[in-house]
Protein backbone atom coordinates (compact mmCIF):
# COMPACT_ATOMS: atom_id res chain seq x y z
CA UNK A 1 0.00 0.00 0.00
CA UNK A 2 1.02 3.28 -1.17
CA UNK A 3 2.29 5.90 2.17
CA UNK A 4 0.74 9.61 1.60
CA UNK A 5 3.85 10.64 0.84
CA UNK A 6 4.13 8.47 -1.97
CA UNK A 7 0.89 9.06 -3.12
CA UNK A 8 1.23 12.94 -2.80
CA UNK A 9 4.57 12.49 -5.11
CA UNK A 10 2.51 10.89 -7.37
CA UNK A 11 -0.79 13.64 -7.68
CA UNK A 12 1.85 16.27 -7.44
CA UNK A 13 3.66 15.00 -10.60
CA UNK A 14 0.40 15.16 -12.74
CA UNK A 15 0.08 18.97 -11.22
CA UNK A 16 3.63 20.24 -12.20
CA UNK A 17 3.88 22.15 -15.72
CA UNK A 18 7.43 22.09 -16.58
CA UNK A 19 8.88 24.31 -19.52
CA UNK A 20 8.01 21.56 -21.96
CA UNK A 21 4.67 21.82 -21.00
CA UNK A 22 4.55 25.07 -21.06
CA UNK A 23 5.64 26.05 -24.31
CA UNK A 24 2.93 23.26 -25.99
CA UNK A 25 0.06 24.71 -24.04
CA UNK A 26 1.57 28.46 -25.07
CA UNK A 27 1.53 27.13 -28.64
CA UNK A 28 -1.86 25.99 -29.00
CA UNK A 29 -3.16 29.08 -27.00
CA UNK A 30 -1.39 31.38 -29.61
CA UNK A 31 -3.09 29.37 -32.42
CA UNK A 32 -6.59 29.29 -30.58
CA UNK A 33 -6.59 32.83 -30.37
CA UNK A 34 -5.41 33.79 -34.03
CA UNK A 35 -8.07 30.94 -35.11
CA UNK A 36 -10.72 32.88 -33.17
CA UNK A 37 -9.73 36.28 -34.55
CA UNK A 38 -10.78 35.12 -38.07
CA UNK A 39 -13.96 33.20 -37.33
CA UNK A 40 -16.13 32.54 -34.79
CA UNK A 41 -13.84 30.60 -32.98
CA UNK A 42 -15.56 27.79 -30.51
CA UNK A 43 -13.27 27.52 -27.44
CA UNK A 44 -11.69 30.72 -27.94
CA UNK A 45 -14.28 33.03 -28.55
CA UNK A 46 -12.22 36.39 -29.37
CA UNK A 47 -15.21 38.42 -28.95
CA UNK A 48 -14.84 42.03 -30.45
CA UNK A 49 -15.85 44.59 -28.12
CA UNK A 50 -16.12 47.52 -30.24
CA UNK A 51 -14.00 49.79 -27.89
CA UNK A 52 -11.77 51.42 -29.80
CA UNK A 53 -10.12 53.76 -27.45
CA UNK A 54 -8.68 53.42 -24.57
CA UNK A 55 -8.67 56.35 -21.04
CA UNK A 56 -5.48 58.49 -19.97
CA UNK A 57 -6.63 59.79 -16.53
CA UNK A 58 -8.63 62.76 -18.54
CA UNK A 59 -12.07 61.11 -18.79
CA UNK A 60 -14.58 63.18 -16.12
CA UNK A 61 -18.62 62.69 -15.75
CA UNK A 62 -20.71 60.78 -13.67
CA UNK A 63 -21.68 57.69 -14.82
CA UNK A 64 -23.67 54.42 -13.12
CA UNK A 65 -22.32 51.39 -13.19
CA UNK A 66 -23.67 47.88 -12.92
CA UNK A 67 -21.82 44.66 -12.24
CA UNK A 68 -22.97 41.12 -12.67
CA UNK A 69 -20.46 37.80 -12.68
CA UNK A 70 -19.05 37.88 -9.47
CA UNK A 71 -19.88 37.20 -6.72
CA UNK A 72 -22.69 39.71 -5.47
CA UNK A 73 -24.78 42.12 -7.88
CA UNK A 74 -23.18 45.06 -7.64
CA UNK A 75 -24.32 49.10 -8.20
CA UNK A 76 -22.47 51.54 -8.26
CA UNK A 77 -21.91 55.25 -9.53
CA UNK A 78 -18.74 56.59 -10.23
CA UNK A 79 -17.52 60.58 -10.60
CA UNK A 80 -14.47 60.54 -12.60
CA UNK A 81 -12.19 63.45 -11.64
CA UNK A 82 -10.30 63.81 -14.86
CA UNK A 83 -6.96 63.33 -12.96
CA UNK A 84 -7.22 59.38 -12.72
CA UNK A 85 -8.83 59.40 -9.96
CA UNK A 86 -12.63 58.45 -8.61
CA UNK A 87 -15.40 58.44 -6.36
CA UNK A 88 -17.26 55.58 -5.81
CA UNK A 89 -20.63 55.00 -3.79
CA UNK A 90 -21.91 51.41 -4.38
CA UNK A 91 -24.23 49.07 -2.98
CA UNK A 92 -24.15 45.28 -3.60
CA UNK A 93 -26.97 42.67 -3.31
CA UNK A 94 -26.56 39.01 -3.32
CA UNK A 95 -28.25 36.95 -6.30
CA UNK A 96 -29.94 34.02 -5.39
CA UNK A 97 -29.27 30.70 -6.72
CA UNK A 98 -33.18 30.17 -8.02
CA UNK A 99 -32.37 33.79 -10.10
CA UNK A 100 -29.12 32.35 -10.80
CA UNK A 101 -30.84 29.50 -12.47
CA UNK A 102 -34.56 30.56 -12.88
CA UNK A 103 -36.39 32.77 -15.60
CA UNK A 104 -33.76 35.17 -17.44
CA UNK A 105 -36.73 37.95 -17.09
CA UNK A 106 -37.01 37.22 -13.14
CA UNK A 107 -33.20 37.63 -13.27
CA UNK A 108 -32.89 40.89 -14.95
CA UNK A 109 -36.39 42.36 -13.62
CA UNK A 110 -34.28 41.82 -9.66
CA UNK A 111 -31.63 43.67 -11.51
CA UNK A 112 -33.66 46.67 -12.48
CA UNK A 113 -35.12 46.45 -9.03
CA UNK A 114 -32.08 46.94 -7.41
CA UNK A 115 -30.82 49.66 -9.85
CA UNK A 116 -34.07 51.47 -8.90
CA UNK A 117 -33.71 50.72 -5.27
CA UNK A 118 -29.66 52.38 -5.75
CA UNK A 119 -31.04 55.53 -7.11
CA UNK A 120 -33.47 56.16 -4.00
CA UNK A 121 -31.11 55.46 -1.44
CA UNK A 122 -28.93 57.90 0.36
CA UNK A 123 -25.59 56.27 -1.57
CA UNK A 124 -27.01 57.71 -4.87
CA UNK A 125 -26.38 61.71 -4.85
CA UNK A 126 -28.87 61.35 -8.18
CA UNK A 127 -32.96 61.56 -7.37
CA UNK A 128 -34.90 59.41 -9.76
CA UNK A 129 -36.30 62.18 -10.93
CA UNK A 130 -33.33 63.32 -12.27
CA UNK A 131 -32.27 63.71 -15.81
CA UNK A 132 -31.14 60.65 -17.23
CA UNK A 133 -27.93 58.46 -16.45
CA UNK A 134 -26.11 56.57 -18.57
CA UNK A 135 -25.01 53.48 -17.42
CA UNK A 136 -21.75 50.79 -18.26
CA UNK A 137 -23.33 47.50 -17.73
CA UNK A 138 -20.27 44.69 -16.44
CA UNK A 139 -21.96 41.79 -17.62
CA UNK A 140 -18.50 39.36 -17.14
CA UNK A 141 -20.02 36.59 -19.50
CA UNK A 142 -19.74 35.31 -23.35
CA UNK A 143 -21.70 37.61 -25.34
CA UNK A 144 -22.07 37.83 -28.88
CA UNK A 145 -21.13 41.36 -29.15
CA UNK A 146 -22.36 43.32 -32.38
CA UNK A 147 -22.01 47.37 -30.87
CA UNK A 148 -20.67 48.82 -27.85
CA UNK A 149 -24.41 48.72 -26.23
CA UNK A 150 -25.54 45.34 -27.94
CA UNK A 151 -25.05 41.78 -27.50
CA UNK A 152 -26.46 38.65 -27.51
CA UNK A 153 -25.67 35.95 -24.60
CA UNK A 154 -23.53 32.96 -26.09
CA UNK A 155 -23.72 31.03 -23.14
CA UNK A 156 -23.33 30.99 -18.98
CA UNK A 157 -20.60 30.55 -17.27
CA UNK A 158 -19.54 30.43 -13.35
CA UNK A 159 -22.86 28.80 -12.05
CA UNK A 160 -25.46 30.81 -13.39
CA UNK A 161 -27.96 28.81 -16.03
CA UNK A 162 -31.02 30.74 -17.22
CA UNK A 163 -31.47 28.91 -20.43
CA UNK A 164 -34.09 31.02 -21.93
CA UNK A 165 -31.28 33.73 -21.47
CA UNK A 166 -29.54 31.78 -24.72
CA UNK A 167 -29.60 34.28 -27.46
CA UNK A 168 -30.86 36.89 -26.24
CA UNK A 169 -29.85 40.80 -26.24
CA UNK A 170 -28.66 41.16 -22.73
CA UNK A 171 -29.01 45.12 -23.16
CA UNK A 172 -32.50 45.12 -24.55
CA UNK A 173 -33.39 42.68 -21.42
CA UNK A 174 -31.86 44.98 -18.98
CA UNK A 175 -33.45 48.64 -20.53
CA UNK A 176 -37.41 46.75 -20.47
CA UNK A 177 -37.01 46.41 -17.05
CA UNK A 178 -35.53 49.50 -16.56
CA UNK A 179 -38.23 51.39 -18.39
CA UNK A 180 -41.17 49.24 -16.92
CA UNK A 181 -40.30 50.92 -13.57
CA UNK A 182 -39.87 54.27 -14.93
CA UNK A 183 -36.68 54.73 -13.95
CA UNK A 184 -34.57 57.14 -15.85
CA UNK A 185 -31.73 55.13 -17.18
CA UNK A 186 -30.24 54.55 -20.47
CA UNK A 187 -27.69 51.51 -20.63
CA UNK A 188 -25.61 52.55 -23.19
CA UNK A 189 -22.61 50.05 -23.06
CA UNK A 190 -22.16 46.60 -22.21
CA UNK A 191 -18.57 45.69 -21.26
CA UNK A 192 -16.94 42.41 -20.01
CA UNK A 193 -14.77 42.87 -16.68
CA UNK A 194 -11.95 42.13 -18.73
CA UNK A 195 -12.47 45.32 -20.71
CA UNK A 196 -13.51 46.95 -17.89
CA UNK A 197 -10.42 46.46 -16.26
CA UNK A 198 -8.67 46.98 -18.55
CA UNK A 199 -9.97 50.35 -19.20
CA UNK A 200 -9.99 51.10 -15.64
CA UNK A 201 -6.36 50.56 -14.86
CA UNK A 202 -4.94 52.77 -18.26
CA UNK A 203 -7.82 55.33 -16.39
CA UNK A 204 -5.59 54.99 -13.21
CA UNK A 205 -2.03 54.26 -14.36
CA UNK A 206 -3.13 57.48 -17.09
CA UNK A 207 -1.48 55.63 -19.89
CA UNK A 208 -2.25 53.16 -22.11
CA UNK A 209 -2.64 49.35 -20.36
CA UNK A 210 -2.44 46.57 -23.56
CA UNK A 211 -4.56 43.98 -21.26
CA UNK A 212 -7.06 43.75 -18.45
CA UNK A 213 -7.08 40.43 -16.23
CA UNK A 214 -9.41 38.92 -14.21
CA UNK A 215 -8.28 35.74 -12.04
CA UNK A 216 -11.21 36.03 -9.38
CA UNK A 217 -14.46 33.60 -9.61
CA UNK A 218 -13.77 32.99 -13.31
CA UNK A 219 -10.60 33.72 -15.29
CA UNK A 220 -10.31 36.08 -18.69
CA UNK A 221 -8.59 38.56 -20.61
CA UNK A 222 -9.45 41.42 -22.97
CA UNK A 223 -6.29 42.66 -24.93
CA UNK A 224 -6.05 45.87 -27.28
CA UNK A 225 -5.68 44.42 -30.67
CA UNK A 226 -4.86 45.87 -33.94
CA UNK A 227 -8.15 46.25 -35.82
CA UNK A 228 -7.04 44.83 -39.04
CA UNK A 229 -6.00 41.63 -37.30
CA UNK A 230 -9.50 41.22 -36.27
CA UNK A 231 -10.64 39.77 -39.65
CA UNK A 232 -14.05 38.32 -38.65
CA UNK A 233 -15.24 42.22 -38.44
CA UNK A 234 -14.16 42.75 -42.00
CA UNK A 235 -17.24 42.02 -43.69
CA UNK A 236 -19.87 44.12 -42.23
CA UNK A 237 -18.23 47.36 -40.15
CA UNK A 238 -20.26 49.13 -38.14
CA UNK A 239 -17.86 51.63 -37.20
CA UNK A 240 -17.06 54.32 -39.30
CA UNK A 241 -14.23 55.68 -39.91
CA UNK A 242 -12.23 52.43 -39.26
CA UNK A 243 -10.73 52.91 -35.88
CA UNK A 244 -6.94 51.51 -35.77
CA UNK A 245 -7.48 49.25 -32.33
CA UNK A 246 -10.41 47.62 -30.51
CA UNK A 247 -10.33 45.85 -27.47
CA UNK A 248 -10.61 41.83 -27.93
CA UNK A 249 -12.58 39.81 -24.96
CA UNK A 250 -10.57 36.37 -25.83
CA UNK A 251 -13.08 34.24 -23.10
CA UNK A 252 -9.50 32.33 -22.00
CA UNK A 253 -11.47 30.74 -19.76
CA UNK A 254 -13.11 28.19 -22.67
CA UNK A 255 -9.36 27.66 -24.15
CA UNK A 256 -8.90 24.16 -25.00
CA UNK A 257 -12.17 22.44 -23.86
CA UNK A 258 -11.25 20.07 -26.29
CA UNK A 259 -8.23 18.89 -23.62
CA UNK A 260 -6.18 18.43 -26.28
CA UNK A 261 -3.11 20.37 -24.27
CA UNK A 262 -4.51 21.08 -21.08
CA UNK A 263 -2.92 19.08 -18.37
CA UNK A 264 -6.05 17.40 -17.14
CA UNK A 265 -5.92 14.93 -13.71
CA UNK A 266 -8.53 12.73 -12.38
CA UNK A 267 -9.46 15.10 -10.07
CA UNK A 268 -9.82 18.12 -12.98
CA UNK A 269 -12.37 15.34 -14.61
CA UNK A 270 -14.05 14.48 -11.38
CA UNK A 271 -14.90 18.54 -10.76
CA UNK A 272 -15.92 19.38 -14.52
CA UNK A 273 -18.23 16.27 -14.22
CA UNK A 274 -19.86 17.46 -11.81
CA UNK A 275 -20.22 21.35 -12.14
CA UNK A 276 -23.05 23.03 -13.64
CA UNK A 277 -21.70 23.02 -17.16
CA UNK A 278 -19.45 20.37 -18.06
CA UNK A 279 -17.06 20.03 -20.67
CA UNK A 280 -17.14 23.69 -20.69
CA UNK A 281 -14.71 26.37 -19.67
CA UNK A 282 -11.89 23.80 -19.27
CA UNK A 283 -8.86 26.50 -18.46
CA UNK A 284 -11.15 28.64 -16.08
CA UNK A 285 -11.83 25.59 -13.93
CA UNK A 286 -8.26 25.19 -13.49
CA UNK A 287 -7.09 28.58 -12.93
CA UNK A 288 -10.15 30.60 -11.42
CA UNK A 289 -11.59 31.19 -7.54
CA UNK A 290 -14.84 29.20 -7.81
CA UNK A 291 -13.09 26.00 -8.74
CA UNK A 292 -9.35 25.64 -6.97
CA UNK A 293 -10.83 25.05 -3.83
CA UNK A 294 -12.75 22.12 -5.30
CA UNK A 295 -9.70 20.50 -6.76
CA UNK A 296 -8.04 20.59 -3.87
CA UNK A 297 -10.80 18.64 -1.94
CA UNK A 298 -11.32 16.64 -4.32
CA UNK A 299 -8.00 15.80 -4.03
CA UNK A 300 -7.89 15.50 -0.57
CA UNK A 301 -10.74 13.40 -0.41
CA UNK A 302 -9.09 10.93 -2.68
CA UNK A 303 -6.79 10.46 -0.48
CA UNK A 304 -9.26 9.97 2.99
CA UNK A 305 -10.59 6.96 0.56
CA UNK A 306 -6.90 5.87 0.42
CA UNK A 307 -7.12 5.98 4.16
CA UNK A 308 -3.87 7.69 4.20
CA UNK A 309 -5.27 11.36 5.21
CA UNK A 310 -6.76 11.87 8.74
CA UNK A 311 -6.58 8.27 9.17
CA UNK A 312 -9.42 7.74 6.38
CA UNK A 313 -12.10 9.88 7.80
CA UNK A 314 -13.69 13.06 6.42
CA UNK A 315 -16.54 15.35 7.82
CA UNK A 316 -19.76 16.39 6.62
CA UNK A 317 -18.79 19.46 5.14
CA UNK A 318 -15.26 17.94 3.58
CA UNK A 319 -17.92 15.34 2.19
CA UNK A 320 -20.18 18.41 0.40
CA UNK A 321 -19.57 19.64 -3.02
CA UNK A 322 -17.57 22.90 -3.08
CA UNK A 323 -17.18 22.37 1.08
CA UNK A 324 -13.57 23.60 0.52
CA UNK A 325 -13.87 27.14 -0.40
CA UNK A 326 -10.83 28.80 -2.04
CA UNK A 327 -10.96 31.39 0.49
CA UNK A 328 -9.55 28.53 2.42
CA UNK A 329 -6.97 27.20 0.61
CA UNK A 330 -5.72 30.76 0.48
CA UNK A 331 -5.91 30.48 4.84
CA UNK A 332 -4.19 27.22 4.45
CA UNK A 333 -1.36 28.60 2.22
CA UNK A 334 -1.17 31.70 3.90
CA UNK A 335 0.11 29.90 7.32
CA UNK A 336 3.60 30.00 8.05
CA UNK A 337 3.56 30.51 12.09
CA UNK A 338 5.69 27.39 12.17
CA UNK A 339 2.53 25.83 14.23
CA UNK A 340 0.24 25.67 11.25
CA UNK A 341 -2.43 27.12 13.71
CA UNK A 342 -4.28 28.49 10.47
CA UNK A 343 -4.88 25.23 9.09
CA UNK A 344 -5.47 23.29 12.18
CA UNK A 345 -8.23 25.81 12.63
CA UNK A 346 -9.62 25.59 8.90
CA UNK A 347 -9.55 21.90 9.09
CA UNK A 348 -11.15 21.51 12.77
CA UNK A 349 -13.54 24.44 12.80
CA UNK A 350 -14.63 25.06 9.74
CA UNK A 351 -14.55 21.91 8.33
CA UNK A 352 -15.66 19.71 11.14
CA UNK A 353 -12.88 17.17 11.22
CA UNK A 354 -12.23 15.12 14.47
CA UNK A 355 -8.96 16.76 16.17
CA UNK A 356 -7.86 13.44 16.78
CA UNK A 357 -7.78 12.55 13.22
CA UNK A 358 -5.39 15.18 12.35
CA UNK A 359 -1.46 14.93 12.74
CA UNK A 360 1.43 16.72 11.88
CA UNK A 361 1.61 14.94 8.62
CA UNK A 362 -2.10 15.25 7.46
CA UNK A 363 -1.73 19.06 8.40
CA UNK A 364 1.16 19.07 5.92
CA UNK A 365 -0.02 17.26 3.20
CA UNK A 366 -3.23 19.39 2.98
CA UNK A 367 -0.26 22.31 2.94
CA UNK A 368 1.45 20.94 0.39
CA UNK A 369 -1.80 19.86 -1.95
CA UNK A 370 -3.38 23.54 -1.55
CA UNK A 371 0.41 24.57 -2.90
CA UNK A 372 0.64 22.45 -6.06
CA UNK A 373 -2.98 23.29 -6.99
CA UNK A 374 -2.14 26.90 -6.42
CA UNK A 375 1.10 26.88 -8.53
CA UNK A 376 -0.59 25.11 -11.76
CA UNK A 377 -2.89 27.30 -11.59
CA UNK A 378 -0.71 30.21 -11.30
CA UNK A 379 1.48 28.65 -14.13
CA UNK A 380 -1.65 28.39 -16.45
CA UNK A 381 -2.75 31.96 -15.87
CA UNK A 382 1.27 33.22 -17.01
CA UNK A 383 0.38 30.89 -20.40
CA UNK A 384 -2.52 33.10 -21.07
CA UNK A 385 -0.36 36.28 -20.65
CA UNK A 386 2.47 34.97 -22.34
CA UNK A 387 0.19 34.40 -25.74
CA UNK A 388 -0.82 37.89 -25.45
CA UNK A 389 2.36 39.27 -25.40
CA UNK A 390 3.76 37.17 -28.18
CA UNK A 391 0.48 37.55 -29.97
CA UNK A 392 0.84 41.60 -29.83
CA UNK A 393 4.81 41.72 -30.07
CA UNK A 394 5.55 42.93 -26.77
CA UNK A 395 8.21 40.84 -25.98
CA UNK A 396 10.76 42.55 -27.99
CA UNK A 397 12.60 45.29 -25.99
CA UNK A 398 12.34 48.88 -27.88
CA UNK A 399 15.56 49.36 -26.56
CA UNK A 400 14.37 52.73 -25.04
CA UNK A 401 14.23 51.33 -21.51
CA UNK A 402 12.14 54.58 -21.38
CA UNK A 403 8.32 54.39 -20.44
CA UNK A 404 6.75 53.24 -23.69
CA UNK A 405 9.34 49.88 -22.89
CA UNK A 406 6.69 49.22 -20.33
CA UNK A 407 3.72 47.12 -20.83
CA UNK A 408 0.77 47.92 -18.76
CA UNK A 409 -1.69 44.61 -16.98
CA UNK A 410 -4.07 45.40 -15.44
CA UNK A 411 -5.69 42.69 -13.05
CA UNK A 412 -8.43 42.32 -10.56
CA UNK A 413 -10.29 38.74 -9.01
CA UNK A 414 -9.57 37.31 -5.57
CA UNK A 415 -7.31 34.68 -7.17
CA UNK A 416 -4.70 37.39 -7.84
CA UNK A 417 -5.96 39.46 -4.62
CA UNK A 418 -6.00 36.72 -2.17
CA UNK A 419 -4.16 33.25 -3.19
CA UNK A 420 -0.64 33.75 -1.77
CA UNK A 421 1.90 33.39 -4.30
CA UNK A 422 -0.26 33.49 -7.45
CA UNK A 423 1.68 36.10 -8.82
CA UNK A 424 5.31 34.70 -7.77
CA UNK A 425 4.10 32.00 -9.45
CA UNK A 426 2.68 33.08 -12.05
CA UNK A 427 5.96 35.84 -12.73
CA UNK A 428 8.21 32.85 -12.82
CA UNK A 429 6.43 31.09 -15.43
CA UNK A 430 6.16 33.80 -17.62
CA UNK A 431 9.99 34.67 -17.52
CA UNK A 432 10.50 30.76 -18.41
CA UNK A 433 8.38 31.58 -21.93
CA UNK A 434 8.72 35.09 -22.41
CA UNK A 435 12.26 35.74 -21.15
CA UNK A 436 13.73 37.78 -18.26
CA UNK A 437 13.54 40.87 -20.36
CA UNK A 438 10.09 40.87 -21.58
CA UNK A 439 9.10 39.56 -18.19
CA UNK A 440 10.34 42.98 -15.72
CA UNK A 441 8.90 45.37 -18.14
CA UNK A 442 5.54 43.69 -18.00
CA UNK A 443 4.16 45.91 -15.26
CA UNK A 444 1.50 44.15 -12.93
CA UNK A 445 -1.19 46.30 -11.42
CA UNK A 446 -4.26 45.99 -10.20
CA UNK A 447 -7.11 47.81 -11.63
CA UNK A 448 -8.78 48.58 -8.92
CA UNK A 449 -12.77 48.14 -8.79
CA UNK A 450 -12.40 47.48 -12.84
CA UNK A 451 -15.66 46.60 -12.67
CA UNK A 452 -16.80 49.35 -11.38
CA UNK A 453 -14.75 52.11 -12.75
CA UNK A 454 -14.22 50.25 -16.17
CA UNK A 455 -17.89 49.99 -16.65
CA UNK A 456 -18.67 53.66 -16.10
CA UNK A 457 -15.52 54.53 -18.22
CA UNK A 458 -17.06 52.62 -21.06
CA UNK A 459 -20.24 54.43 -20.83
CA UNK A 460 -18.05 57.38 -21.49
CA UNK A 461 -16.40 55.78 -24.18
CA UNK A 462 -19.60 54.90 -25.49
CA UNK A 463 -20.79 58.79 -25.79
CA UNK A 464 -17.80 59.42 -27.41
CA UNK A 465 -17.74 56.56 -30.06
CA UNK A 466 -21.58 57.97 -30.92
CA UNK A 467 -20.34 61.61 -30.91
CA UNK A 468 -17.88 60.17 -33.79
CA UNK A 469 -15.08 61.28 -31.40
CA UNK A 470 -13.77 57.48 -30.51
CA UNK A 471 -9.95 57.95 -30.88
C1 LIG B 1 -15.99 33.84 -17.12
C2 LIG B 1 -16.82 34.62 -18.13
C3 LIG B 1 -16.05 35.81 -18.66
C4 LIG B 1 -15.53 36.65 -17.51
C5 LIG B 1 -14.71 35.78 -16.56
C6 LIG B 1 -14.18 36.55 -15.36
O1 LIG B 1 -14.91 33.27 -17.77
O2 LIG B 1 -17.19 33.77 -19.20
O3 LIG B 1 -16.86 36.60 -19.49
O4 LIG B 1 -14.74 37.70 -17.99
O5 LIG B 1 -15.51 34.71 -16.10
O6 LIG B 1 -15.20 37.07 -14.58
Amino acid sequence: MPTLKEHLDAIEAQFDLDGHKLEAILSRFRNRMEHGLEKDGQNMAMIPSFVTGVPDGTEKGTYLALDLGGTNLRVCEVKLDGKGSFEMKQEKYKVSDEHKTGKARELFSFIARCVETFLKSESSSHNVADEELLLGFTFSFPVEQTAIDRGRLIKWTKGFDAPDAIGQEVVTLLQSCLDELNVKVRVNALVNDTVGALLAHGYQSRGPALLGAIFGTGTNGAYVEDRRKVAKLEVEDPIRPVPSSMIVNTEWGGFDDERAVLPVTMFDNLVDRTAIRPRHHAFEKMISGMYLGEVTRTVLIHLIDNLVLFQGFSSDKFNEMYGFDTAYMSAVMADNDGQSSATRKVLIETMGLDPANVGAEDVEAVKRVCHFVGRRAARLSAVAIAAVLQHTNKTQSTGSGGADDVVEVGVDGSVVEFLPQFTENMKEALRLMVGAEAEKKTRFGFAKDGSGVGAALCALQAKKQAQGTHH
